[in-house]
């Protein structure tokens, strides 16, 4: 007999496909949504596997939903980004947790530099002013962005996505510090990056750019007092996760000039709610959460995942594994 899988998001055919050849599928594509939730709590009560994302339609693996899943084994993220899942009850649970790290460093590098371009460079604003008509005349000082060439930019986090982005930076001819708790020496080496202590980092940069995971470590780590630390000319860039931010006082920053501009991509709330401030300013760029939103590289995280999933249930996982504790007992 088939195990039983969850799906929680809308798969391409040939996916859904490979899905149904190894597994039982409950498919979900718009995630748990209420008119759905009594079938959604009866697929779970007998699934072994449940795939899931950490973006829209967004399922929390938490203690609630645990519960309705008694005999879960293994749950696959599409993201690489986990903290929609409680690792430490799915640990004890002895459930396995996957997500996809590798597939989407340069895609999510790319877009992180994207916002950095765009806020800098003031793209979105600078377009809305085109279509509301108000491009009269030659622009003026008023107008002008800041350079980004031979800038210096701070990132916080230097995992995978944040190597790639000092590699962007560094064709752009930037200065790169670094804050993380492991010193990452080949980046150091490869693109001559400095590390610094988090509060160095956001007196010297003129980009603050954060690629790190949200954790209880993380959650609020640019707080009010660190944001004033940084430079009144300076941008923050975040397309890691809106928990890694106080929003609040972000938008208190944005709005008094305490900073120059943000581009964000990730926010406490997603979607972003139709009353929150950030819509009225212009000095964000704003993106729905779309870091590795590429057809080529959301095709690949999902391909990761339904791998990551048949791996978890026959027993053969060996890469991927969030709770990799689980793998060496
Ligand atoms: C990730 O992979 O964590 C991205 O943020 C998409 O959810």
């Amino acid at each position: 007999m088939k195990n039983k899988v969850v799906l929680t998001r809308p798969f391409p055919d040939e996916l859904l496909a490979k899905l149904r050849e190894h597994f039982e599928l409950a498919y979900f594509p718009s995630g748990m949504v209420p008119e759905r939730q009594d079938e959604f709590d009866a697929a779970l009560a007998d699934a072994e596997g449940l795939i899931g994302a950490s973006s829209p339609p967004r399922v929390s693996v938490d203690a609630d939903l645990l519960r309705k899943a008694p005999k879960l084994a293994a749950v696959a993220t599409v993201s690489v980004g986990f903290d929609h899942c409680d690792v430490s009850a799915l640990t004890a649970r002895k459930i396995l947790l996957t997500h996809t790290p590798s597939v989407l460093t340069d895609t999510a590098a790319d877009l992180a530099f994207t916002l950095l371009v765009s806020a800098a460079r003031r793209v979105a604003e600078l377009d809305r002013m085109i279509r509301a008509g108000n491009w009269l005349e030659g622009i003026s000082l008023s107008h002008f962005g800041v350079d980004i060439h031979h800038k210096i930019i701070g990132i916080v986090g230097m995992g995978r996505i944040g190597a790639a982005l000092a590699q962007r930076a560094s064709g752009f001819r930037m200065s790169i510090v670094y804050s993380d708790v492991i010193p990452n020496k080949a980046v150091e080496k490869a693109f001559g990056a400095r590390h610094l202590p988090l509060e160095e980092l956001l007196r010297t940069a003129d980009f603050v750019c954060l690629t790190l995971l949200l954790s209880p470590e993380t959650r609020g780590l640019i707080n009010r007092d660190r944001l004033a630390l940084m430079k009144k000319s300076a941008i923050l860039i975040n397309s890691a996760r809106g928990g890694v931010v106080d929003q609040a006082a972000l938008i208190d920053a944005l709005r008094h000039g305490t900073i120059r501009a943000a581009g964000l991509d990730v926010f406490e709330k997603e979607p972003l709610p139709l009353d929150s401030p950030l819509r009225q300013l212009d000095n964000v760029t704003l993106l729905p959460h779309i870091g590795s939103a590429t057809e080529e590289t959301r095709y690949a995280m999902m391909k990761c995942a339904v791998n990551n999933m048949i791996a978890s249930l026959d027993g053969t996982l060996k890469e991927n594994c969030v709770n990799r504790e689980l793998l060496e007992r």
